[in-house]
């Protein structure tokens, strides 16, 4: 058995915030957001608007994209750092929304890597014969977790949120059929103080925000993620010539180049959001996924890697046929 992507959808709040914005909060200016790191705009969330409003409407449209009857659904797995509630899942709260009583639905945290980790676990699950067609999201409000004093945290992030639905196909497949050919998890929770919120309910009993330290933070993801695409491309018998598609996690504008460069692709075969999105965390993979699908970018039968690094640290990459 393997899974198939069949529907994707993604919603960004009405919102925007650009560096020129950002430059009346805090001490900043457009020209060092975009040189540092790519980034001229995000989206934000409304007052109100949750994690799991962005999540639905992600949702609705990913099926709406594939097709897909909510009836069919029998599990939703969705990667948030930044969920309503502690609990219950904000995957449960999407279940609700739906309409769908039956099945099974959970959250995911792996931060920056949720998609991928999500992605992950959903395929497992049609490998293993337990579901057949799964709703992967990633949704994100970091606003709320932002320190809007912070000017080396507060501009990098937005909100917004990504879904892909995943339907069961029969047999193993080759590198030449379409769907999820592998996926590739690691974490290493030694570098735990180097990207980390500053609160939570068992420790500080509040929300707190983000604190990182940037540098590191940027030598482990590239030596992170050259280590992982490796891997991915090991494990297919593939070769960097075969990719068709980079849709890597959208931090940073140098990151990605980075990894583009070392995979020898050009900045033409990158989908790259980051400018207009900024770093969305869980959601960022899924939504440049949906925009390079539905502007005809990615198509049926091209060979797309996916991959992204964040707090913990987790890393993590998938290469798919689409
Ligand atoms: N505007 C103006 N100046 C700033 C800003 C800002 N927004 N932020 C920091 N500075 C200043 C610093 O205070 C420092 O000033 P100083 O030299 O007087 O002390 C100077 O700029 C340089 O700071 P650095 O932190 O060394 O800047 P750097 O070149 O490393 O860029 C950045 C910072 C953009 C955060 C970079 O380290 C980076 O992108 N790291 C990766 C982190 C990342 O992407 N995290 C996202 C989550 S993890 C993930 O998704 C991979």
């Amino acid at each position: 058995m393997r899974s198939v992507i069949v529907g994707c959808g993604s919603y960004l709040p009405a919102r925007v915030l650009t560096n020129d914005d950002l430059a009346k909060m805090v001490d900043t200016s457009d020209e060092w957001i975009t040189q540092r790191t790519g980034i001229r705009s995000r989206h934000i969330a409304a007052e109100g608007e949750k994690t799991s409003d962005l999540a639905l409407a992600a949702a609705k449209a990913a099926l709406a994209h594939g097709n897909v009857p909510v009836d069919d659904l029998d599990l939703i797995v969705l990667a948030t750092a930044t969920p309503d509630q502690t609990f219950p899942a904000t995957a449960a709260k999407v279940q609700a929304a739906l309409g769908m009583t039956r099945g099974a639905a959970f959250d995911v945290q792996a931060v920056c890597s949720g998609f991928i980790y999500a992605l992950s676990v959903a395929d497992n699950f049609i490998r293993a014969g337990q579901a057949r067609t799964v709703l992967v999201i990633g949704a994100e409000t970091f606003s709320r977790i932002l320190d809007w004093n912070d000017r080396g945290t507060c501009v990098l992030f937005g909100d917004g949120a990504g879904a892909v639905v995943l339907r069961a196909q029969e047999g193993e497949g080759t590198a030449r059929d379409r769907g999820i050919l592998s996926t590739h998890l690691h974490s290493d929770g030694r570098h735990h103080d180097l990207l980390y919120v500053d609160g939570g309910p068992s420790s500080t009993q509040t929300v707190g925000h983000v604190r990182m330290a940037g540098q590191e933070v940027f030598k482990h993801a590239v030596a992170n993620l050259a280590e992982v695409v490796g891997e991915a491309l090991d494990a297919n018998g593939l070769a960097p010539e075969d990719l068709d598609w980079l849709v890597p996690h959208q931090a940073n504008r140098r990151i990605i180049e980075n990894t583009a460069r070392k995979l020898k692709m050009d900045a033409n075969q990158v989908v790259l959001t980051v400018d207009h999105h900024g770093n969305t965390s869980a959601a960022s993979i899924p939504l440049a996924l949906c925009e390079a699908v539905t502007d005809g970018r990615i198509k049926q039968g091209e060979l797309v890697l996916l991959e992204a690094m964040g707090g913990g640290f987790t890393w993590g990459a998938a290469l798919v046929r689409f």
